[in-house]
């Protein structure tokens, strides 16, 4: 059987590449200064179209009255939660789908971000999304969850997190963050961080005496103390925001 191409007649003499004369080759491609500025130009405009309304909203695309900053102790927490990496197996975003919805609790809207600097959204996760923990459980469960996952959750493949149960954090420290937070924008004034000690203490205070009354017995400085305020945190201005807008219009989902 031939394997000729039925019409070799048509390739014979054929050119070995297409003709360099069309228009674009020689306006355009041909002229390598020119062609560049053009590109730059093309791609320019697809960068303001997309750039410039971000800056023309002051906080974001949508903004919730009711989300406000995180407390001092708060931050010495979310500061712990950056350094232990916790974004790696956990992620801080409920997407829109019923499978999620109805294990996490409503989805996460952008506003909720406003004071995230920065977000700890996450890329994956190796284990449960936090973005609606704060309240999903008592003050004592995050102790001894931290301190053994498997004491509480039975198979667990989370690492145990027990020097946060021995360190302490300082009221400098979180001056620092809380400081620099108000530098990148975060509305905390300067009577807030003058009092970030007092903020701390009473926070601080009530978890540990919460945790007293669970039999757990430690001192308001600890890492964990400071954790745990975020954890409980997380998500809760969100979701009564939500609550309130729910009821003013419900949403289908
Ligand atoms: C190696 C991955 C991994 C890392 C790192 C990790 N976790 Fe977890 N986490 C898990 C897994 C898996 C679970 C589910 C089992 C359980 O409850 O322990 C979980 C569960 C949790 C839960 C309970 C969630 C729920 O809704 O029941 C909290 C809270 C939590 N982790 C907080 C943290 C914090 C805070 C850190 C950082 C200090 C952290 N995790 C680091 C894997 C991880």
């Amino acid at each position: 059987m031939s394997t000729e191409p039925k019409d070799k007649a048509k390739f014979d003499g054929a050119p070995a590449t297409p003709p360099n004369d069309s228009w674009h080759r020689r306006l355009m491609e041909g002229r390598a200064g020119l062609f560049a500025l053009m590109t730059t130009v093309g791609v320019s405009i697809g960068g303001i179209v997309e750039i410039i309304p971000m800056y023309s909203i002051a906080a974001g695309p949508e903004q919730m009255a009711e989300v406000t900053p995180y407390s001092p102790l708060e931050v010495a927490g979310r500061d712990i939660y950056s350094r232990e990496g916790c974004v790696q197996c956990h992620s801080q975003m409920v997407r829109p789908f019923r499978a999620e919805t109805m294990r996490y609790g409503t989805w996460s809207r952008a506003g909720e971000y406003t004071f995230d600097r920065p977000f700890l959204l996450g890329s994956r996760r190796i284990g449960p999304d936090l973005h609606r923990i704060g309240g999903k459980y008592p003050n004592a469960w995050h102790y001894e969850h931290m301190r053994d996952p498997r004491s509480t959750s039975a198979g667990s493949i989370m690492p145990p997190y027990s020097w946060l149960h021995k360190d302490t954090y300082t009221v400098a420290d979180v001056t620092a963050s809380v400081v620099a937070l108000q530098t990148l924008g975060v509305p905390y004034t300067d009577e807030e961080v003058a009092n970030v000690g007092a903020s701390i203490k009473a926070q601080a205070d009530a978890i540990v005496a919460d945790l007293a009354t669970a039999g757990i017995h430690t001192e308001p400085d600890k890492e964990i103390i400071a954790l745990t305020a975020y954890l409980q945190r997380l998500g809760r201005d969100g979701s009564a925001a939500v609550k309130a807008r729910e009821a003013a219009a419900p949403t289908p989902l």
